[in-house]
């Protein structure tokens, strides 16, 4: 079977404050992570960002991904960005994550939505799921995220479920400094990657790389990388500070070499 290769990504989310950082961010983090070469590494600046961040990694390896993508084709939706639009530009883009749903109401129909059109314009989404505390409080946290993960890859062809990357990020371990337990984590993952196999059968369940997102740090990164069945992390905070990045895509890189 085809081994996955390990994968960080740097969400920066509505950071850094101008388009001249962006890029200096960028370069920093090309450099900080020359070393890093099993890892894939890809950064998700803000959208006005993108074209200038692009050319600023144009000779590196890493790759550039997107925080959001509208649902909807072309038309009048003022402020929206369309898959079509990010192609040539984007290799992801980030849908589902529990910022949008809450922020701009994203429902699991709508994540989806955007998945499919990611898909469909070539693009290779990262999917965002993750329960609410009161969930994992309620021992219903698996079940939870297997429905997401269903939900979002509704009517998704065979031949593309693999290309999708799904990032476990417990909603109340963002942001917050308290990541998950290394060990919650690798069950929550086990179960997205048996819907994953429900769904799309054994082999697919296995080429889809699955992250741990939620308080990530340099610190933090080993007791999630070194789980089965945990390829990498999808990072916000430490992503802005490119030595700390490096940081975690060097322990991904060493503990999933070792796995
Ligand atoms: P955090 O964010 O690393 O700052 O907790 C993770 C994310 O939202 O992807």
């Amino acid at each position: 079977m085809r081994h996955r290769r390990p994968f960080v990504a740097g969400n920066w989310k509505m950071n850094p404050a101008t388009v001249a950082e962006a890029v200096a961010l960028a370069r920093a983090i090309v450099l900080a992570t020359a070393q890093a070469r099993v890892v894939e590494i890809a950064i998700a600046p803000p959208a006005v960002a993108l074209l200038a961040v692009r050319d600023a990694i144009a000779a590196s390896d890493v790759t550039l991904a997107v925080q959001d993508v509208h649902e909807h084709e072309k038309g009048a939706y003022t402020g929206g960005i369309s898959a079509a639009m990010l192609r040539g530009i984007v290799t992801y883009v980030i849908v589902g994550h529990s910022e949008v749903r809450r922020d701009r109401g994203d429902t699991d129909a709508r994540v989806n939505a955007k998945l499919r059109r990611a898909l469909d314009a070539g693009l290779r989404p990262i999917l965002c799921v993750g329960e609410m505390l009161e969930v994992r409080h309620s021992g219903r946290a698996d079940e939870f995220v297997r429905g997401q993960v269903r939900a979002a890859l509704s009517d998704v062809a065979m031949g593309q479920a693999s290309r999708v990357t799904i990032a476990y990020e417990p909603i109340w371990a963002i942001g917050t400094g308290v990541p998950a337990h290394g060990e919650d984590a690798r069950t929550t993952i086990a179960a997205a990657r048996e819907e994953v196999g429900v769904l799309f059968g054994a082999a697919t369940a296995h080429a889809v790389r699955m992250l741990y997102g939620g308080s990530v740090t340099g610190e933090s990164i080993a007791e999630f990388a070194e789980q089965p069945g945990i390829d990498g992390a999808l990072v916000g905070g430490a992503s802005l500070v490119s030595d700390e990045f490096a940081r975690i895509c060097a322990a991904v890189g060493v503990a999933r070499t070792r796995a």
